[in-house]
């Protein structure tokens, strides 16, 4: 296992009962402290994307536009993010999903992806997966092929990973 895992790992701070009771919050902010530790979770992203042949990476509002970005940077990918609802002024596509606390909806522009473009979906955490099934819906309503989901942390606990209908879902860290 790569060293570095351990210590973004060990960052990451777990809030109880947040943002309400039950909750074991995975609070990414004290990751970003850590501009060696933030630097090494976007490496770790970057050297299995690089050379992929990705030509977007969406990033899902709000904490995948924190890791999204930079790692489109760095492998030549455009960023398309995948707001909540009304935020975005274009004709969208639109999905709407069950959250592990309440329901939401996700948009995306209409032309901002292209039929047949390979695609990488980042958040930070993915819990029942809902979130990362409505990104994916998103990009293959737009004709494009989803490679991989990305994200910083699993609740493995809450069988996210079973919802993605077998699509790959790469995790550096497991929250048990
Ligand atoms: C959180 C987290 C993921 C999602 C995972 O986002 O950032 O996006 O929940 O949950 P799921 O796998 O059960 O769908 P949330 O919408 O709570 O808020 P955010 O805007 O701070 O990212
Ligand atoms: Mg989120």
């Amino acid at each position: 296992n790569d060293p570095r895992i351990n210590t973004i790992q060990s960052i990451i701070r777990v809030v109880p009962d947040f943002p309400k009771p039950g909750i074991m919050f995975q609070d990414i902010t004290t990751l970003l402290l850590d501009p060696k530790a933030f630097k090494d979770t976007i490496d770790l992203f970057v050297e299995r994307y690089e050379g992929k042949n990705i030509s977007v990476v969406a990033g899902i509002e709000a904490r995948g536009f924190i890791f999204g970005p930079p790692i489109a940077l760095a492998i030549g990918a455009k960023f398309v993010p995948l707001r909540k609802p009304r935020k975005l002024p274009g004709e969208v596509y639109k999905q709407e999903y069950d959250l592990e606390y309440g329901s939401d909806c996700l948009e995306m522009h209409v032309g901002a992806v292209q039929p047949g473009e390979r695609a990488l979906v980042v958040d930070d955490l993915i819990a029942t997966g809902g979130t990362l099934c409505a990104a994916m819906n998103l990009l293959e309503r737009a004709g494009a092929e989803v490679v991989e989901c990305a994200c910083v942390i699993e609740i493995p606990e809450l069988k996210g990973r079973d919802r993605l209908n077998s699509k790959p879902l790469y995790v550096l860290v497991e929250y048990q």
